[in-house]
């Protein structure tokens, strides 16, 4: 069974007083514990496709399976301590690191003292180990700010990791060590991955399959190496050719 599975999605959303469909029946299974690295033009709908997972929107018709089970009927609260999300600009709490790390278990009811051990194993996972969990985190550089955003998501030991752009606001060395730890934390918890980028690049270092979308549509989702190596598709072609943007 597949983690995550689009079955037949259409989203319609007004734009300018028009109705448009900003995905268009998208059916797509991903495989758990498979990094999907997900391409396409400025517009094209990615965002909006990990929107609807952890049901910042809804869908307008279709169903998004989690585990098989239609995320419509789960508890949004729950849906989204199961399914992570790491924005391209990290957006931390102006507290200290380890505030923001304990804030979502908390909320949760999880025992305080529980969570002392955690919070620096996870920071360990995200080669923070060094840092001062008293810091604020607003003193931090981007990149550790980043680091700290995800390493919140881990505390929630999420089965689902959605990245929306997580390494367009960073330097290419700092975005390079936040594209190895999505693959050590993939390795290590299994998780299931879903990886926004208009670098191909990064897709191509970080997926296991590509998925591209174009105006809303599904185009190619193949194994990454053998839509780098050559698309099946004229869009797919001009997308690696830098023809699309
Ligand atoms: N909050 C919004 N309100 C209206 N239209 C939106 C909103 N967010 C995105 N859109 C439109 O929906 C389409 C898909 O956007 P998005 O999913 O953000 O694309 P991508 O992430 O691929 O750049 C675009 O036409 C965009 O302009
Ligand atoms: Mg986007």
């Amino acid at each position: 069974m597949a983690k995550i599975e689009f079955l037949n999605v259409t989203k319609t959303r007004s734009i300018d007083g028009q109705m448009h469909n900003v995905l268009g029946d998208v059916s797509v299974a991903v495989q758990e514990g498979t990094i999907l690295a997900i391409g396409g033009p400025s517009g094209a709908g990615k965002s909006t496709m990990l929107r609807l997972i952890n049901r910042l929107e809804s869908v307008t018709s279709g169903r998004i399976l989690l585990d098989g089970v239609d995320i419509a009927t789960v508890d949004p609260i729950e849906l989204r301590r199961k399914v992570g999300m790491v924005f391209q600009l990290p957006s931390l709490f102006p507290l200290t690191v380890q505030e923001n790390l304990v804030y979502g278990p908390k909320l949760r009811g999880v025992e305080p003292s529980s969570l002392e051990t955690k919070v620096r194993e996870i920071l360990g996972m995200v080669d923070l180990a060094d840092l001062s969990p008293e810091r604020m985190a607003g003193e931090l550089s981007v990149g550790q700010q980043q680091r700290v955003a995800i390493a919140r998501t881990l505390m929630n030991e999420p089965e689902v990791l959605l990245m929306d752009e997580p390494t367009s606001a960073l330097d290419p060395t700092t975005a390079k060590s936040i594209l190895e730890l999505v693959c050590d934390i993939r390795s290590k918890y299994g998780m299931t991955v879903l990886f926004v980028s208009h670098s191909l690049e990064h897709s191509r270092l970080v997926g296991d399959r590509f998925l591209l979308i174009v105006d809303g549509k599904v185009i190619e989702e193949s194994d990454i190496e053998a839509f780098f190596g050559g698309p099946s598709t004229e869009l797919g072609r001009k997308f690696l050719a830098g023809e699309l943007r």
